[in-house]
């Protein structure tokens, strides 16, 4: 199945924010990640869903004791968020809690294994983690999914090589995409929607694309076509 797409409101106020979902009215996905939850908070995530009506892809990573983060996941469910994270490193009674938390809802929560801001280096040298990062993100991808996560956010450099260990039935959600229309930015090992798609993401998420694109419309526009090809 095609992925979806998700449209990353990396934003300061929620002025910026309902004018880029006013922009791109065909999209139905949209992440609130810090940098908009900190300005904004949960009544912009209640809004999004209830007032504008789109699913929210609440991204706060989540890392803190069980019962903290099982509290922060229940409050997410109550504001609407469908998807949320957490930290796999936060072991296994922590994701089991945020799973318990959700249970009878429509939310799901997403692992997020190695951050690709860290290198083998950095997860040796500094983290104290002996393992290249491309093994510590398949043991964490299982270890979260058998953990209770539904599924995990990937490179989609990492689609295929977290399948092999979780199957094909938890979610996947990959940032790192870019068009090939679209600038590079800061994004180092991307690929295009179309490919994503194909390696099996169930969901890619994209911004500067779309937010600086000069008909955003027309972005996710193409973007969605891409996605079902
Ligand atoms: O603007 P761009 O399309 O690069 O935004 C991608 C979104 O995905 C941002 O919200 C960014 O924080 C997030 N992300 C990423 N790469 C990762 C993890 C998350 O670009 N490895």
């Amino acid at each position: 199945m095609a992925a979806k797409l998700i449209t990353a409101l990396d934003l300061n106020s929620e002025r910026e924010a309902v004018a880029a979902i006013e922009a791109a009215p065909d999209c139905q996905w949209f992440k609130v990640g810090l940098q908009l939850f900190t300005r904004c908070g949960p009544s912009f995530v209640q809004r999004l869903n209830n007032e504008i009506g789109k699913n929210v892809f609440l991204d706060l990573k989540l890392h803190d004791i069980p019962n903290t983060v099982s509290h922060a996941a229940k409050a997410s469910v109550d504001l609407g968020a469908k998807l949320i994270t957490v930290h796999a490193c936060g072991g296994e009674a922590m994701i089991a809690a945020a799973r318990k938390a959700v249970e009878g809802s429509e939310t799901r929560v997403l692992a997020v294994t190695v951050l690709t801001s860290i290198t083998d280096v950095t997860l040796r040298d500094e983290i104290g983690i002996h393992e290249p990062v491309a093994e510590a993100v398949r043991r964490y991808a299982r270890c979260a999914v058998e953990w209770g996560a539904h599924g995990v956010v990937a490179s989609p450099h990492e689609i295929e090589t977290i399948r092999e260990v979780v199957g094909d039935g938890p979610v996947i959600v990959t940032p790192g995409i870019r068009p090939a229309w679209a600038s590079a930015g800061d994004q180092a090992r991307f690929t295009t929607p179309r490919e994503a798609s194909q390696r099996g993401a169930d969901f890619v998420v994209v911004g500067r694309p779309i937010l600086e694109h000069s008909d955003p419309a027309a972005a996710v526009k193409a973007i969605q076509e891409e996605l079902h090809e």
